[in-house]
């Protein structure tokens, strides 16, 4: 047994010894509260934890007040995010005074800043347990400790090679995942904290991926979203630089996947090699993530990105050239330390040549630790938001652009629900495009295939009818 099977085991046997506690402790079931933030490796270990809660018996409520614990799942990407965290814990605080037996539970990205830790100890004593990402999957021990401590636990680590494999999760969709290829990242582009809080890149071995697809499928999985910071360099620690060509074409064979999804693809690594494979692959899903951040080259240097404006072009070109019908999708950011008027224009101007079919627009957040937040010429707050307003006009008008080109098409959609008012159902097309169709009398199964015929598109979403 390797070690990282021995430690699934221990962590398993925890989760039994907690859910004997709770059967002690409580009476009737007793409920948790989790919110999540930032990316969706993020949110994929708030599921974990929501199995793992739900397995010793919590069942969940959507209000902190109702719950008997409540869990945060932190990012810092943002200075932003940590600020409402600590917001939320001054609310969280007066629930606490009414109800003592509280457990307040805090993990994720944030936990790994020493600063962090220190405020979390000192101002804010009534928070149960603390921990990071790297040991993450100390999760069921750790709230076997806290159950049974009246003190504060916090336990975060520097580094850790342990993947754990086999923990229960909660999905939110039944048809639909993501999936853990990788975790952490060695890029140190500039501006950016996520390399110092969730460490180097590991990559899961492969089988144990193809395996945990398997029994999804089994459960009713039939569409998959491959999750790492920079997918394109999944393999390369253990050696093998088209591990990722060589992964995906694994995954368009499993019987029962549908469709195949990837994020995030670093521009500097994406490959010939993924690119065909998208090409040639029946379930591989025809969009490419391929966040560009800022259009000037210099920027691009100052980031290091490892790229130049005119690379990124070529890349484009290349993806279209294999597979002509796919849309493209970026992140940018705007009001980088040093961007000038001309710096920006060049955004625009790739925005303009790409024709992105949506995008995540940022405004450049100064994150301390990182070597971007020591640069001069900070760009004022109100220059920052202005460039934000003209780039999300642009990119708005782009949207709808890629949307009136759907309309009169009749496309695959996988149904993800009716609306809250059940007056239409939505659902996304194979490149991620939302839909939208009256419910009418018929009756779907969320994830059953439905023919949509488009009529009208708007900025966000299309709408149409189905044909079938
Ligand atoms: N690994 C992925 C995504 C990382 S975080 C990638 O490299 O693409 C998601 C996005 O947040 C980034 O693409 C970037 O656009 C944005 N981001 C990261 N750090 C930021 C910062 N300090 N300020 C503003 N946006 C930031
Ligand atoms: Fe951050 Fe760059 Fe890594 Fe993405 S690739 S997580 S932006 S350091
Ligand atoms: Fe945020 Fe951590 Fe993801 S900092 S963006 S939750 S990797």
């Amino acid at each position: 047994m390797n070690n990282n099977t021995q430690e699934s085991k221990i962590q398993l046997e925890y989760i039994n010894k907690c859910t004997e506690l709770v059967k002690e402790k409580y009476e009737k079931a007793p409920a948790f509260f989790i919110q999540n933030a930032g990316c969706q490796m993020n949110s994929l270990q708030t599921d974990t934890v929501a199995g793992i809660v739900k397995r010793m018996g919590y069942t969940e409520v959507s209000r902190e007040e109702d719950a008997d614990v409540v869990i945060y799942n932190t990012c810092t990407v943002r200075e932003n995010a940590n600020l409402k965290i600590y917001g939320h814990l001054g609310h969280l605080k007066s629930i606490k005074k009414k109800n003592p037996e509280l457990k307040i539970i805090l993990f994720g990205c944030m936990m790994q800043e020493p600063e962090v830790i220190e405020k979390i100890h000192k101002e804010y004593s009534f928070v149960d347990l603390v921990f990071g990402t790297h040991n993450f999957h100390k999760f069921p021990e750790l709230f076997y400790r806290s159950l049974n401590t009246e003190g504060q636990i916090i336990d975060v680590w520097k580094e850790s090679d342990e993947i754990v494999e086999g923990m229960p999760s909660d999905r939110k969709y039944s048809f639909k995942t993501g999936v853990n290829i990788m975790f952490g990242c060695n890029n140190f582009c500039s501006y950016c904290i996520v390399q110092y809080v969730r460490g180097r890149e590991k990559s899961r071995e492969p089988e144990a991926i193809i395996e945990e697809i398997k029994g999804l499928v089994a459960d009713g999985v039939t569409e998959v979203m491959l999750l790492g910071q920079n997918v394109n360099s999944y393999g390369k620690d253990f050696g093998d630089k088209d591990a990722f060509a060589k992964l995906l074409r694994r995954v368009d064979i499993i019987p029962g996947v549908e469709r195949i999804h990837y994020m995030t693809s670093h521009p500097r690594d994406m490959s010939e090699e993924v690119i065909k494979a998208v090409a040639e692959c029946e379930h591989i899903c025809e969009n490419f993530h391929l966040p560009f951040q800022a259009g000037s080259s210099e920027i691009l240097r100052r980031m290091n990105r490892g790229y130049t404006k005119e690379k990124y072009l070529e890349l484009v070109k290349m993806v279209r050239k294999y597979v002509p019908d796919a849309t493209i999708t970026t992140d940018i950011i705007v009001g980088f330390p040093g961007e000038t008027e001309e710096d920006f224009e060049e955004t625009l101007d790739v925005v303009r040549q790409v024709g992105f079919t949506s995008a995540y627009t940022f405004i450049y957040s100064k994150r301390s630790g990182t070597p971007a937040a020591k640069m001069e010429s900070q760009v004022p707050l109100a220059v920052k938001k202005e460039r934000l307003n003209r780039l999300m006009a642009l990119q708005n008008e782009n949207s709808l652009k890629c949307h009136e080109k759907l309309v009169g098409q009749t496309v695959e959609v996988l149904a993800e629900g009716p609306s809250k008012q059940k007056t239409v159902w939505n659902g996304r097309t194979r490149t991620g495009v939302l839909v939208l169709w009256p419910i009418e009398d018929k009756q779907y199964a969320v994830g059953q295939k439905v023919n949509v015929q488009i009529e009208a598109a708007q900025t966000w979403l299309v709408k149409g009818k189905a044909v079938d």
